[in-house]
């Protein structure tokens, strides 16, 4: 297995060395092919990603990303608009769930629920035009983009509590129409029940009943806000993981970005990370893997191992460490 790592910008060269730690631990053949993107590449260079970049990614199995902070340049590409679409990573996968010793924003740890995020249209499509008075965004939602992710959406249902509500804003937003009756369409024909909901309302829903929800399917946008948010209930943006998945390639990268209040501290949480290490290994199938890695950081946290921002008075590094010395101990 080829892996690309990604470390990027900001928090993600602090976090990524820890998740490479825990992946070290587990044991397995792994080659591990680094590459530099990002704003720091963009600074010294002038493009934050080459088409050689591209190249090299298409050669690895999956890419375990950081984070890449945005420059101040209106004619910027991002780096992980150009990744997802190039790679056509077209699911965003972000599971919400509460982890061992911690309260999250709302004090509750009785739920359990996954967003899937279309990743390659709707309001990233990238069109775009800027004038001096009046600036354009083109949503896009087709029916093969709404369709693919809410078969995704419906197979990962099945193999959970079979429940999926589609979330959209079709009442003002009539791109959302497609969303909606394709993903009706979808769930219908692949027999799971579904509900569907407003995404203003299902903000408030998610704060005040978390519980209710198993898969949530939406579009790019929606599931980006509602995804940081959901990362609240959990406790912190630096314990939320995510997986982008398509039909060949997997990029596994933590929800938050490259968070430049606290960079070079040495204190931002790498749980996230270490997360997508867990999610890898459950797109590779290795679930053994996959839940010794849940567990130990499980353990870890219960011990009250963690990172400043809940409470604790770990740093990065410490965090990873006694994530990665747990799992030499089970191994
Ligand atoms: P952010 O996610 O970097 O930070 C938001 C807040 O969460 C900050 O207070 C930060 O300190 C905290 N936080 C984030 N990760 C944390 C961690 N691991 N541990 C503890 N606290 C953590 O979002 P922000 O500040 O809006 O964006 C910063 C830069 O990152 C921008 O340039 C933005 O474009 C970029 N960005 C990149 C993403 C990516 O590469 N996937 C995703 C989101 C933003
Ligand atoms: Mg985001």
């Amino acid at each position: 297995m080829k892996l690309a790592v990604i470390e990027g910008d900001g928090v993600g060269k602090e976090v990524i060395p820890a998740a490479v730690e825990v992946l070290d631990a587990l044991g397995l053949e792994i080659e591990k092919v680094p590459l530099e993107l990002g704003y720091d590449k963009w600074e010294r260079t002038g493009a934050a990603i080459t088409d050689e970049d591209i190249d090299i990614l298409k050669e690895c199995d999956c890419v375990l990303f950081g984070a890449v902070t945005t420059p101040p340049d209106p004619n910027y590409k991002s780096v992980l608009l150009t990744i997802r679409k190039e790679l056509d990573v077209y699911a965003n996968i972000r599971p919400i769930k509460p982890l061992a010793g911690i309260k999250g924003a709302t004090g509750r740890n009785d739920f359990d629920f996954v967003i899937v995020r279309e990743n390659t249209e709707g309001m990233y499509s990238g069109i775009e035009e800027l004038h001096d008075d009046v600036s354009y965004t083109t949503r896009v939602i087709t029916r093969k983009g709404s369709k693919r992710i809410a078969e995704y959406a419906c197979k990962l249902a099945k193999q959970r509590q079979n429940r999926v509500t589609i979330v959209h804003k079709s009442n003002v937003l009539k791109s959302d129409k497609l969303f909606l009756d394709t993903c009706r369409n979808v769930a219908d024909d692949a027999n799971v029940p579904y509900n569907d909901m407003l995404v203003d309302s299902m903000a408030y829903s998610l704060i005040t009943s978390p519980q209710k929800y198993d898969v949530i399917v939406t579009t790019n946008l929606f599931g980006d806000i509602l995804s940081d948010m959901s990362a609240a209930l959990v406790g912190s943006l630096g314990l939320a993981p995510s997986a982008n998945i398509g039909e060949k390639y997997a990029f596994f990268e933590p929800v938050h970005g490259s968070a430049p209040d606290i960079a070079g501290k040495g204190i931002a949480n790498p749980v996230a990370a270490i997360l997508c290490v867990k999610m890898m290994m459950e797109w590779l199938g290795d679930i053994k893997s996959a839940s010794l890695v849940e567990d130990a950081v499980n353990h870890v946290l219960q011990r009250g191992i963690m990172t400043p921002e809940l409470g604790g008075t770990s740093a990065t590094k410490d965090v990873g460490h006694a994530v990665a010395e747990y799992i030499k101990t089970q191994g």
